[in-house]
Formats: C-alpha cells, sequence, structure tokens
C-alpha cells in the first residue's frame, strides 16, 4: 500500500515542482545523490575509484518535456562522457530514453541514444539503457538491439525481473550477445504484466540469474540483495564462471556494508551514481522500495 503510494507521488509533477525546489532537498537526498553537478558526480566517481569500485554516471531527468530538453540531457550527457575521459575514470552512462525524447519522437530518441553510444565507443565506454514501465520495454529493447547491431559492446539493455515477458527477452538479447544488466523492477505494473508477490519476484531473478551467469553476454547482476547475492556467487564458484565475464552491480548509497564485500573478496562491483537537479522521480522510487526510508523523510519534513 505504501509502496503503491509512494509510486504514485513519484509521477505526480506538481509535488515533483515543490520537492525540487524546496530548501530541505539537499539534506533529503544526499544520501541517493551523489550531487547537483557533474563536478560532483565525478568526485564520487574518483573516491569509487580509489576504492576499485566502478561506477556508472545517470544525469537525473526522465519524461522530458520537450524535445528540446532531449537535447539538454543529451548535451548533459556528453559532457559527462567528456569528463569520464579526461579523468580516465573506469565509468559507463546510465539513460532513460524518456529523457532522450522517446515520449515524443521515436526516431529523434534514436539519434540522440546512438550520438551518446558513438561518443562513448570511442573511448571504449558503454551507455547503459536503464529500463522505465512496462509502457516502454518493447521501444527500449528494440533501439538497444539495433544500436548494438551497428556498436556492439557499447550497449546494454535492462531486464526487469518482476516481468512475465522477462525469460524471453533474456533469451533474446542474450542469442544476440546483447549485455544485460539484470534488476527486479521499480515502477508500479499490473498483475497482468508483472509479479505481484516479492517471492515470485525473487524466484524469477535467480532463475534469470543463473541461466545469465551461464549463458548471457557481460551480464551485471543488480541488486542489494543478500540471499541473491549469496547464490549468485556459489553458482560462480560451483560453475568456475571467470572473473571478467560478469560483474555486480548496485546503487549509490545502498547497503555500502554489501558493497565492501564484495569488493573485499575480490569481485567487480559498479554503483550506479545519480547526480543533477532533477531528483525527485529516482528518489521517490528510492523511498518506495523501503518503507523505512518514507520514515526517514517524514521525520526530516517534520524538523522544518
Ligand atoms: P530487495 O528489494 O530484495 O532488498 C534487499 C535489501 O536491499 C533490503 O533489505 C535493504 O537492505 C536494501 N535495499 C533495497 N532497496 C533499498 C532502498 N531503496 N533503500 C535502502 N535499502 C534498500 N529498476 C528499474 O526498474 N529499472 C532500472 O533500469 C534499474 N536500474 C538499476 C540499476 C542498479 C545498479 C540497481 C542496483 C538497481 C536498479 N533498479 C532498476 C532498481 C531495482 O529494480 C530494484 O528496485 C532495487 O534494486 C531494489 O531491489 P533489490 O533487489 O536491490 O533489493
Amino acid at each position: 500500500m505504501l509502496r503503491r503510494s509512494l509510486l504514485y507521488l513519484s509521477e505526480q509533477p506538481w509535488l515533483r515542482r515543490w520537492m525540487e525546489h524546496s530548501p530541505v532537498s539537499r539534506k533529503l537526498t544526499s544520501r541517493f545523490v551523489a550531487g547537483r553537478t557533474l563536478a560532483n558526480a565525478i568526485g564520487v566517481l574518483q573516491r569509487l575509484s580509489d576504492e576499485n569500485i566502478l561506477g556508472t554516471l545517470d544525469h537525473l531527468g526522465e519524461n522530458v518535456n520537450s524535445l528540446a530538453d532531449a537535447t539538454d540531457s543529451t548535451n548533459a550527457y556528453l559532457e559527462a562522457l567528456a569528463a569520464i575521459e579526461q579523468n580516465g575514470l573506469p565509468a559507463t552512462i546510465s539513460v532513460k530514453l524518456t529523457q532522450l525524447g522517446l515520449n515524443f519522437s521515436e526516431q529523434a530518441c534514436r539519434a540522440n541514444l546512438r550520438t551518446l553510444a558513438e561518443r562513448a565507443s570511442v573511448n571504449g565506454c558503454r551507455v547503459e539503457v536503464d529500463m522505465e514501465s512496462s509502457a516502454y520495454t518493447d521501444r527500449t529493447l528494440r533501439l538497444v538491439t539495433e544500436l548494438h547491431s551497428s556498436l556492439p559492446g557499447h550497449v546494454r539493455a535492462v531486464i526487469q525481473a518482476y516481468l512475465h515477458r522477462s525469460e524471453s527477452d533474456v533469451r533474446m538479447l542474450s542469442a544476440r550477445g546483447i549485455p544485460i544488466r539484470l534488476c527486479k523492477g521499480a515502477y508500479q505494473e499490473s498483475i497482468s504484466v508483472a509479479f505481484a508477490r516479492k517471492a515470485e519476484v525473487d524466484a524469477n531473478y535467480v532463475r534469470l540469474m543463473k541461466f545469465l551467469l551461464a549463458e548471457g553476454a557481460e551480464p551485471a547482476i543488480a541488486t542489494h540483495n543478500a540471499s541473491i547475492l549469496r547464490k549468485a556467487v556459489r553458482t560462480i564458484q560451483e560453475q568456475n564462471i571467470a572473473p571478467d565475464r560478469y560483474e555486480f552491480q548496485m546503487l549509490y548509497g545502498i547497503r555500502r556494508d554489501l558493497q565492501r564485500e564484495l569488493v573485499r573478496r575480490g569481485f567487480r562491483l559498479r554503483l550506479y551514481v545519480p547526480y543533477g537537479d532533477a531528483w525527485y522521480p529516482y528518489f521517490m522510487r528510492r523511498l518506495a522500495e523501503r518503507p523505512g526510508n518514507a520514515l526517514f523523510l517524514a521525520k526530516n519534513l517534520l524538523r522544518r
């Protein structure tokens, strides 16, 4: 119930406008968001790199209001790619297609995504295409698949284990050699398209993860779930899977204990590092994942 309400609020533009301009916002968001500027985010990537952790930069912003805003987002990512290169950082970028104009023109969005992947390919970098709600799944996978055929290795898809369709998507993408980030899924979906119970989502996650570890192209196992992580490590050890064939991914600011533990044991870990002013929908999805976080928000707002 709380999860549903928070996900509903995450899509309300009036609340988004108010929250993003609120004086308390910096304090509220600092746990999950690296900062407002690219310089803040690069500073975080540098610190992570010192700890042997890779990064993927998310310039926050989704569901932009015009194609001009989509061009601005593309330019912000071009700056991020240039900064990654200048600083010699082991980082990728993560983009949402509604940020690159998908709601207005698939053609313009395709062109923006290609611009980023071509720039990323110059220094051996990669564009990770986040997955949004199921209304976008077909179009997102179509654009990723097209891009992979001309720039193989420079684009990664995201699959959400809560969707019923995901097993067939994982097989389709893997057959084409397209790298996949496997996550559970963070949006409000109906039971006609998604598993309703957490136990079903977790079970599907483990099934898809085992398939990807055995047959996927450079899968990224994106979860903070300690039990699933133990299963992943067991599969890797039992099947003697080489360390360069996969990586783990987690979100900036979540389960730092598990992050440190994976690195200490010599596993490759990449953190998803969001930055920018348009933090509201991202932040609300993080609250929805954990009721305790909503309590933290309420306390901080009341303290004002
Ligand atoms: P699960 O829900 O099983 O929780 C396990 C534990 O993790 C919890 O007990 C708690 O300790 C901790 N935890 C999890 N979430 C927390 C939070 N918000 N705050 C504090 N603690 C928390 N989704 C999507 O739909 N599209 C996408 O493109 C992506 N991309 C993505 C990239 C990366 C690198 C990650 C790690 C995740 C995503 N996600 C995503 C989000 C994902 O779908 C999912 O909502 C979250 O990762 C939570 O599920 P878990 O499997 O991590 O943990």
